[in-house]
């Protein structure tokens, strides 16, 4: 039992209990204790900006919780959680970590999921970076298992090759097939031989940031992927399912699929609806009180959701301000600070819906005054976390130079390097995590890594180049 599997242990506990996943003091709780056993809460709450007091109440509420009859039924303590959690766990088998945190969207899923179980054979999802296309791609996988339970991913975030023999070597591999040398060289071979594959078997093929293989006019580099939608488009049957993302509509593929309306459709993602935006703040460990209640935060909190228009990124980023020192997860205290700055986003918006008269420019308009927002967003918490911890502000910037998602190993390498101890390397990775500036994975091969999203990365790369240049 790692400590990964530690706090979903611990999570999946919590959750049947309160309903709530876990907070993030209670993860951070479990985290250091798990790794380091010399720890005491007055040293945990000093390297992660919170009083004693509050981490002791945190604590000892949550090995009540997780000693509950019907979480555990025994005593569970700082001292011998660690013991019990192992006895515990190895009786039953570990469950597979999926994104328990994901947030509405129910009717598109229904409609996509039962279009893709018919005889839609392309899905082609798109929305400006953050908005949740790759998370919504994920739950569909996930959804979909029962049909296809063999799933091939492409990310093109990550994967530098974006001609069509490489990335079809890829899925052929991915697939079971042994490819060799020559057979990878050859495109018109590895075109069939996909082809083949992937009409007579059920995969689900998910290809994710198509957007990387486009030019800038929307037409892809390689005239074999334009190839390959047309034949799985116009054959009599294909028991396959793609899934795609990209921030555009690829101009081929649209009048590709144009022609085959049953079997392709296109979902342009927005933003969260307002009930969408209350239940995410909620997931994310925020008090949003009840309907009833006319409470400063929850309206602070609606006129928030409201400004970034709903946009996943976006509202994860405060969130995690709201959360992390100095704030602890006071709405009001954050909006007496910081509340002038989404008045400013409100303003500008009404701006831009005012200037634009016709509905086409309108949305033109407003995804591009939103996208302008959300970087300005993202650039903003950059600069506090700046101030407030510099060494996790200096990871950030250090970490965007890996452009796939890496092991932890990468992030402890590099805080040594900044001459930071073990305790502070963690102190560090926990402001990133908790902030929501690196997000978790598990790949396919069950590894926990870390990743930046695209968006944060770009930002993040941008600092670390003007920091080069001096300024
Ligand atoms: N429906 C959702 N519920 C919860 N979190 C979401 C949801 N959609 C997106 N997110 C979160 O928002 C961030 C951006 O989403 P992502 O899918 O990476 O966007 P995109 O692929 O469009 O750039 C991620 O941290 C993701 O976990
Ligand atoms: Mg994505």
């Amino acid at each position: 039992m790692n400590v990964e599997d530690a706090i979903n242990f611990a999570n999946t506990l919590v959750q049947q209990q309160t309903d709530k996943p876990l907070s993030t003091p209670q993860t951070l709780i479990i985290r250091q204790l798990w790794l380091n056993r010399e720890l005491t809460y007055l040293s945990i709450a000093l390297a992660n900006g919170y009083t004693e007091d509050y981490i002791k109440q945190v604590g000892s509420k949550l090995w009540k919780t997780l000693s509950a009859k019907t979480a555990l039924g025994e005593k569970v303590t700082q001292e011998n959680f660690k013991v019990v959690f192992e006895r515990r766990w190895n009786l039953q088998p570990p469950t597979p970590i999926i994104d328990n945190h994901f947030v509405g969207r129910e009717s598109e899923i229904a409609t996509l999921i039962a279009k893709l179980r018919g005889d839609c054979r392309v899905l082609i999802l798109t929305g400006i970076t953050g908005i949740g296309k790759t998370a919504f791609a994920g739950r569909l996988t996930a959804e979909l298992l029962g049909n296809f339970p063999e799933s091939i991913k492409i990310n093109f975030d990550h994967y530098q090759n974006t001609d069509f023999a490489s990335v079809a070597a890829l899925i052929l591999t991915g697939s079971g097939e042994i490819l060799t040398p020559e057979d990878r060289n050859n495109s018109q071979l590895l075109f069939n031989w996909i082809v083949t594959r992937l009409e007579n078997n059920p995969y689900l093929l998910v290809i994710d940031s198509l957007e990387f293989i486009l030019k800038g006019n929307g037409d892809f580099h390689d005239e074999y992927w334009e190839k390959f939608f047309n034949y799985l488009l116009s054959a009599n049957s294909c028991r396959s399912r793609i899934i795609i993302t990209s921030q555009d509509l690829p101009q081929e593929l649209y009048i590709i699929g144009s022609r085959y309306p049953t079997y392709w459709h296109y979902e342009p993602l927005k933003g969260f609806t307002d009930i969408e935006q209350l239940e995410f703040f909620k997931q994310a460990g925020l008090d949003i009180g009840t309907d009833l209640d006319k409470s400063d935060s929850r309206t602070y909190l609606k006129r928030i959701g409201a400004a970034y228009e709903g946009h996943p990124l976006a509202l994860r980023v405060i969130t995690g301000e709201i959360i992390s020192h100095p704030f602890h997860g006071s709405i009001v205290a954050y909006w007496k600070k910081y509340g002038h700055e989404i008045k400013k986003v409100e303003q500008s918006q009404e701006e831009e819906k005012v200037k634009s008269d016709h509905d086409e420019m309108r949305l033109d308009r407003y995804t591009s005054s939103l996208q302008r927002a959300v970087k300005d967003r993202v650039e903003k918490t950059f600069k506090r976390l700046a101030n407030d911890v510099p060494n996790a502000y200096f990871m950030l910037i250090f970490g965007s130079v890996y452009s796939y998602p890496v092991g932890e190993n990468f992030y402890f390498n590099t805080l040594e390097t900044l001459g930071l101890g073990e305790e502070d390397q963690y102190a560090v990775l926990n402001t990133l995590r908790d902030r929501y500036l690196i997000e978790e994975m598990i790949d396919d091969n069950n590894d926990y890594l870390l990743r930046q999203h695209n968006l944060i990365r770009t930002v993040a790369l941008e600092h670390l180049k003007n920091s080069k240049n001096g300024k």
